[in-house]
């Protein structure tokens, strides 16, 4: 039991009463597949050990209340009147979810949570959808609500997409609700099947450079660049009426309707199909244990999103291009939306320190900026965390 959910369980004992469940809820890297989900494409996520702690009961009355540990911030609503958000924001994530539930006809009481984290907010590391599935898979237990892990997948999406008002797509919610301890997870986004490759190696490590560039064009930009993929389909959906999303085009299709293409949507369309082939190509490598073919698909991930994708920024590509040059690197590129947040590297545990130091100093050197940097370990999902857990009542 760490501090943080000793600090959260302490929290709700001081705020509510003695009687709770509580639950671990995982952030998330991408090792490659960027802004494929939206287009039913595939992606390589993997659950780490940033997460999120919420501690939750049933209270017996028409309230959620709701406490943020980390903000020291109180919000309670009646669940019973039609929803509203919250001009605080942070209670919009696990409003939005009670709101889902109900709209599925899921029948959801009052109830009492408390919740913290140590996941980097803003840094592109999903803090919000491992919200979204701490609240959603506590309040399952609590209600016994039988839900699917895919159906709970959604309902988190929805919860982002209606209520928070993000057009994110289901990666982040599926890997943070149904990741692997020391695998990573091969999702293809439109059955959401998925297959989980091991990726645990003794000599390397996920290493997370922050940028710490707020990422203001996020979610404008990530709008637009969804309805650029939209109007290439229409487009390509003339010439083959059976193509229902980017994933359905090839290449060479592709290529052969270039005129009939806005070039910039032409761009965004090349990306999502080369990227697509790139994690599938990623997860052989896996199956060979061939990291440094794994690494260079990582970096052409890179240069697909900042030359025709366009969603880096001078930061995120002084981070990957430094890196490039650093020993004991197998691949570096932007996670995530883009626009700022981290860059994920593979970086090799004899050169892990010197890595570090030279990063920093680099990325000081070039933008006057700081690096915060992270280690990531990859976890298992979001889930009930154990009996010995409730031991820390007697501290
Ligand atoms: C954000 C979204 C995800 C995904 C990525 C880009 O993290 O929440 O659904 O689209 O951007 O790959």
């Amino acid at each position: 039991m760490n501090q943080l959910a000793k600090r959260v369980k302490r929290e709700f004992q001081n705020r509510f009463d003695d009687d709770y469940i509580l639950i671990n809820s995982p952030g998330r890297v991408n090792l490659i597949g960027e802004h494929t989900d939206y287009n039913d494409g595939f992606v390589l996520p993997a659950a780490v050990n940033k997460q999120i702690y919420l501690a939750i009961s049933d209270n017996h009355s028409d309230k959620a209340k709701l406490f943020s540990v980390d903000l020291d911030d109180y919000w309670e609503a009646d669940i019973t009147k039609p929803l509203v958000k919250s001009e605080k924001g942070w209670p919009n994530y696990l409003l939005g979810v009670v709101d889902q539930l109900q709209h599925h006809g899921y029948e959801v009481s009052g109830f009492d949570c408390a919740f913290g984290g140590d996941i980097p907010i803003g840094a592109g590391m999903s803090s919000s959808a491992a919200l979204e599935g701490a609240v959603l898979y506590g309040l399952t237990e609590l209600f016994e609500l039988d839900i699917s892990p895919e159906d709970m997948a959604k309902i988190a999406q929805k919860a982002e997409n209606e209520f928070v008002g993000v057009q994110c797509g289901i990666m982040d919610q599926f890997v943070s609700l149904n990741g692997k301890e020391d695998h990573a997870m091969k999702l293809d986004c439109r059955s959401l099947e998925y297959e989980f490759y091991p990726f645990k190696f003794d000599d390397i490590h996920i290493v997370l450079c922050d940028t710490q560039v707020q990422r203001e064009l996020v979610s404008s930009e990530y709008n637009i660049r969804r309805s650029q993929c939209e109007e290439g389909v229409k487009v390509l959906q003339q010439f083959d009426s059976s193509i229902q999303n980017l994933r359905d085009v090839s290449l060479s299709f592709l290529q052969s309707h270039q005129k009939e293409l806005d070039p910039v949507v032409y761009k965004r369309c090349k990306y999502v199909i080369e990227e697509n082939q790139r994690v599938l190509d990623a997860c052989k490598d896996l199956n060979n244990e061939d990291l440094v073919s794994f690494g260079q698909r990582m970096y052409a991930s890179h240069m697909g999103l900042k030359d025709e994708y366009e969603v880096s920024c001078k930061e995120l590509d002084i981070l990957v291009e430094e890196a490039r040059s650093i020993e004991g690197v197998y691949g570096s590129r932007m996670m995530g939306g883009g626009f700022g947040g981290c860059t994920i590297n593979l970086v090799e545990d004899s050169h892990l320190a010197s890595f570090k130091k030279q990063i920093a100093e680099r990325y000081h050197e070039r933008t006057g900026k700081e690096t915060k940097i992270y280690q990531a370990k990859v976890s298992g999902g979001t889930h009930l965390v154990d009996q010995s857990a409730r031991s820390v009542k007697e501290i």
